[in-house]
């Protein structure tokens, strides 16, 4: 953190290791820093190509003699001024196979006692050997934060010509679309999208986003999910589909100054294959968020104690760092199902523990959308009130819904629906989850085109006769689903909520 490295420097620490890809912005932040202190220290930068350099001297004053490692070191140790002395890229040479840049280290350290000295050693990865470890501190270097990201856009705004900037709602979501990036990555990925596109504007923002795909896959808990799937592409749904169209813009500024509170996550549960998937992946469009998948399978690891807990934080930090992101937890009940505790010596029991502290304390806009079918063997903690924002349930489609469902299906293969009588296929479809309308229309399509011709209303009506949907194979599940989840959360489709107001 930028400020933790300004408390360091501060306190005069004599050895401090700054994680980071963007040494540029780094040395600048450390010389700002040197010049707030009281006494200001000069800062003097060290690679192994040219030597000790002052900052902001030109490249013909470098110190040629200060090349090696050692001799640099021992430059540093002899100087009676003061300064910041920030070495980059000196992991290298910190091994074994040069034991004499350790000993120098630990000499330089010690001569620095009552002189006002500090070394940095500036490195894109942290690697520190045994003998260092109690005098150094490693700070990871902060990313650009939303004003640096703001001005990034603002640099390329104006060289496209757009000097009026863009407006407001729209600027936000560039910027926060590329927090998590470091400047120079900003900055390519906003040329990129005018690259690609021609223009700059809210429009641009899933470009943007699936630039961050490498942060997220280098974590390799965490899953970035990319998707062409739009929220029209849902059939039904209609009070899940309003609830989510009203926070398309709850992580914005506007939303925080109008007093609202950050979302904090759904958990949406319902009958397989009707669209609870499919619809956690839609939301990463409507609200221009990236949709991290949380692949709990690969969190638990029971090759070391406590590996599977380190997995799961890693995988948060992730996502915060990502954040404003939706942390997407697909089949949450195979992940956290309660009694699984004692087989594994307790760690599904403490993963499930920390999980929960986590969605209860973080103050960092990630949404959880987590999505569930064995509801039962959910534990009952993550079902109480005020957990989720809200607990929706997704039922087998109604008559309209799964006409709709089938001119999605329809459109999608760019088929002309006037060829076709939605109300009569909804009627041969009853008890159909949308998965089986689409995979009956699939089936359909099939047997058509091994006939070599274009398939019609009858091969439809055929291949749902000829399917058996789940809900008759399994009613009893499904219906002690519907029965438990109709008591517990807020229905998912708008005739439902409607037929049930009616009921009451
Ligand atoms: N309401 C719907 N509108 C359009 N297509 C749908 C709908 N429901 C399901 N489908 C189709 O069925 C496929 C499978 O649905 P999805 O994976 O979202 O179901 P699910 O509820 O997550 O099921 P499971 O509980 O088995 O995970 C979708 O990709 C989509 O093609
Ligand atoms: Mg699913």
């Amino acid at each position: 953190m930028k400020e933790e490295l300004s408390i360091l420097l501060q306190a005069k620490y004599p050895l401090i290791y700054l994680v980071t890809h963007e040494e540029d912005r780094a040395e600048k932040q450390i010389v700002a820093i040197a010049q707030r202190e009281s006494q200001t220290r000069p800062v003097y930068v060290w690679s192994v190509v040219y030597g000790f350099n002052e900052y902001g001297q030109p490249r013909s004053r470098t110190n040629a003699s200060t090349i090696s490692p050692e001799a640099a070191l021992q430059w540093v140790v002899n100087r009676k001024e003061p300064g910041i002395f920030v070495f980059k890229d000196l992991h290298p040479f910190m091994t074994s196979a040069s034991p004499s840049v350790v000993r120098w280290l630990r000499e330089a350290i010690a001569s620095f006692r009552n002189e006002n000295k500090s070394i940095v050693l500036m490195a894109p990865v942290q690697e520190v050997p045994a003998e260092l470890e109690k005098d150094v501190v490693s700070v990871d270097f902060d990313l650009p934060n939303m004003e640096e990201i703001g001005q990034v856009l603002n640099q390329q705004l104006q060289k496209n010509g757009n000097f009026g900037g863009l407006p407001a709602v729209a600027q936000e979501k560039l910027v926060k679309a590329a927090l998590g990036l470091t400047r120079d990555e900003a900055e390519k990925v906003f040329r990129k999208a005018y690259a690609t596109r021609g223009c700059l504007t809210e429009a641009e923002v899933d470009v943007v986003l699936s630039e961050k795909r490498w942060l997220v896959k280098r974590n390799g808990v965490l899953e970035f999910v990319e998707t062409d799937e739009t929220i029209e592409g849902v059939g039904g749904l209609g009070e899940l589909k309003t609830w989510l169209h009203q926070r398309s813009n709850a992580f914005t500024e506007r939303a925080r100054d109008y007093g609202l509170p950050q979302p904090k996550g759904m958990l949406i549960l319902g009958v397989p294959g009707c669209g609870k998937s499919l619809i956690a992946k839609t939301t990463s469009r409507l609200w221009g968020l990236p949709l991290l998948r949380l692949d709990m399978g690969r969190v638990y690891d029971g090759s070391t104690v406590g590996k599977s807990e380190a997995n799961l934080r890693n995988a948060l930090k992730t996502a915060e760092s990502v954040s404003p992101a939706i942390l997407f937890i697909d089949e949450m009940d195979k992940a956290f199902s309660s009694g699984s505790g004692d087989s594994d010596g307790g760690t599904s029991n403490r993963i499930f523990g920390s999980f929960l502290t986590w969605m209860q304390e973080k103050k960092s806009p990630v949404f959880v959308m987590a999505t569930a079918n064995r509801v039962e063997r959910l534990p009952s903690e993550f079902l109480r009130k005020g957990r989720f924002d809200e607990i929706f349930f997704v039922d087998l489609p109604t008559p309209q819904e799964r006409s709709d469902i089938f001119r999605i299906h329809l459109q999608k293969r760019k088929r002309d629906i006037e060829r076709f009588d939605l109300e009569q296929l909804a009627k041969v479809s009853d008890g159909f989850s949308g998965a089986e309308i689409e995979q009956a229309l699939v089936a359909a399509m099939y047997d058509a085109f091994a006939q070599d011709r274009e398939f019609t209303q009858l091969d439809i009506i055929a291949a749902t006769r000829a399917t058996m949907p789940l809900s008759k194979t399994m009613s009893e599940q499904v219906t002690a689903l519907r029965d438990w989840a109709r008591q517990r959360a807020r229905p998912a489709a708008a005739s439902v909520a409607e037929y049930q107001r009616l009921e009451f």
